[in-house]
């Protein structure tokens, strides 16, 4: 279990307040100008090193994406970092414990990471939902400002950078980070398409690095601790400290900070009090927020909760929003209530999302009753599998993982409810013939 003393989020819970005098007695802002003074090319050295990886659900390797930026950038097209805080996937609320409990850890990173990546600006683009934490972030700015950690010459670096933040209108999409970018500049929220990326051409045409909140926040303690300290946490290409959020049948479902490749269930028995009902009751895992293919118990049960596990059992860490489901759970019903959110939030741009979407749920939904055909079963698949890559952004794909999982998983499940209902009626007239 990762100790006290190496956790990075020190007041996720909010025992303390999320106040700048608070958040300096946790050691942030502590000397920001020395980190500054090593220079650009070696922070972002520093965050290659550490390993750390997206966790905004992708996973690029968040040195790299740092990299891309130009490094000189032009007086007339200054560069831009975009912080996605709009979390919106189903089950992922981590984001939101940093933003109302430790908001100068993401302040703080933003200043570090835009310095590193030699951005004029952030803009951090909060979800609209999120009223009382945007409350909490823009009153953290504000004394940010008032100390002179950002603004001109912030932290007395000489360097000028500013701190934005943006409120959202509650679309998913938005969250898709070409999205977010027509969002910022006041038009409908649809994805663009890539190529240009955003390091390229990104906010108002300019070089621009979207990254999520947990990304950020956590550059400045990489910094301070050094990369082989982040690193020793994990396994190979699955470095660090994460932010887990577990959700559903567990005893205590939580927001908790551990190591990066623990088992799912030292996971599960440390922190949320073990699974409802024993661990024979446990059915199925949906590790990575809602876009991910569910996880059958005993697939899960001992696998390491990191990027490669749980791509090798056919899943992904996404977000790492763990949705636990018991044997009381109807995996369908629960499956086609996805299917009915990313119908929902397809933003409708490209035929394969907006008609795929809706019809996947249709017929989710005379599966989830058995009012259908066993042979609508591969249908669905084949619709999934046309749907998936074949769309502007990933919610297409999003919108099929979960049901490409259930029919992997759960077909027999399926085809019960199928027959009770009587819906079979195909062999039963190839028979009587
Ligand atoms: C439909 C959709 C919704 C997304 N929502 C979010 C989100 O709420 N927060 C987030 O950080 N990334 C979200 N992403 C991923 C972003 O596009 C982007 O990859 C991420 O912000 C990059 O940050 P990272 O490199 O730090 O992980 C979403 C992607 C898609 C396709
Ligand atoms: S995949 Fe869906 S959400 Fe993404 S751009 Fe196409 S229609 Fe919009």
């Amino acid at each position: 279990m990762l100790a006290d003393k190496d956790r990075i989020f020190t007041n996720l819970y909010g025992y303390q307040p999320w106040n700048v005098d608070a958040a300096i007695m946790r050691g942030d802002w502590d000397n920001t100008k020395d980190l500054m003074a090593r220079g650009q090319d070696a922070i972002i050295d520093v965050i290659k090193a550490s390993g750390l990886r997206g966790r905004g659900g992708a996973g690029f390797p968040t040195g790299m994406k740092w990299s891309f930026m130009p490094k000189e950038p032009k007086p007339d097209r200054p560069s831009f970092l975009v912080i996605n805080a709009d979390e919106s996937e189903p089950g992922s609320c981590k984001d939101r414990e940093i933003i109302r409990h430790d908001p100068h850890k993401l302040i703080e990173g933003a200043l570090i990471a835009g310095y590193a990546m030699r951005a004029r600006a952030a803009y951090i683009y909060i979800r609209g939902e999120y009223i009382r934490e945007a409350e909490t972030l823009f009153a953290a700015v504000a004394e940010a400002y008032d100390r002179g950690f950002v603004g001109k010459n912030a932290c007395g670096s000489g360097y000028d950078f500013d701190v934005f933040v943006h409120r959202g209108a509650g679309a998913y999409i938005c969250g898709e980070e070409t999205a977010m970018l027509e969002s910022l500049e006041g038009k409908k929220g649809q994805p663009r398409l890539k190529p240009p990326f955003p390091a390229g051409a990104g906010l108002y045409g300019c070089p621009t690095t979207v990254n999520n909140v947990e990304s950020i926040a956590v550059a400045p303690t990489i910094l301070r601790r050094g990369a082989e300290w982040f690193s020793s946490f994990g396994r190979e290409n699955n470095k660090g400290t994460k932010l887990f959020q577990i959700s559903g049948h567990v005893d205590r479902p939580c927001v908790v900070e551990e190591a990066m490749s623990i088992s799912f269930r030292e996971l599960i028995e440390k922190h949320c009090g073990g699974i409802r009902g024993g661990w024979d009751n446990l059915l199925a895992v949906i590790p990575g927020g809602s876009s991910v293919p569910l996880v059958p118990a005993r697939e899960i049960i001992d696998g390491p909760m990191d990027f490669d596990g749980l791509k090798a059992v056919g899943s992904g860490l996404g977000t790492a929003a763990v949705i636990v489901m018991d044997k009381s759970t109807d995996i369908v019903r629960a499956i086609s209530r996805l299917s009915y959110f990313y119908k929902h939030e397809s933003c409708g741009q490209c035929t394969p999302c907006r008609e795929g979407t809706g019809w996947m749920w249709r017929v989710m939904e005379r599966l989830r009753t058995g009012d259908a055909d066993v042979s609508e079963i591969d249908t669905l698949h084949q619709v999934t599998k046309q749907v998936e890559g074949h769309t502007i952004c990933a919610l297409g794909d999003a919108a099929a993982w979960p049901i490409q999982g259930l029919i992997r998983h759960f077909r027999p499940e399926l085809e019960r409810r199928i027959r009770e209902r009587g819906g079979d009626l195909a062999p039963m007239m190839e028979a009587a013939e």
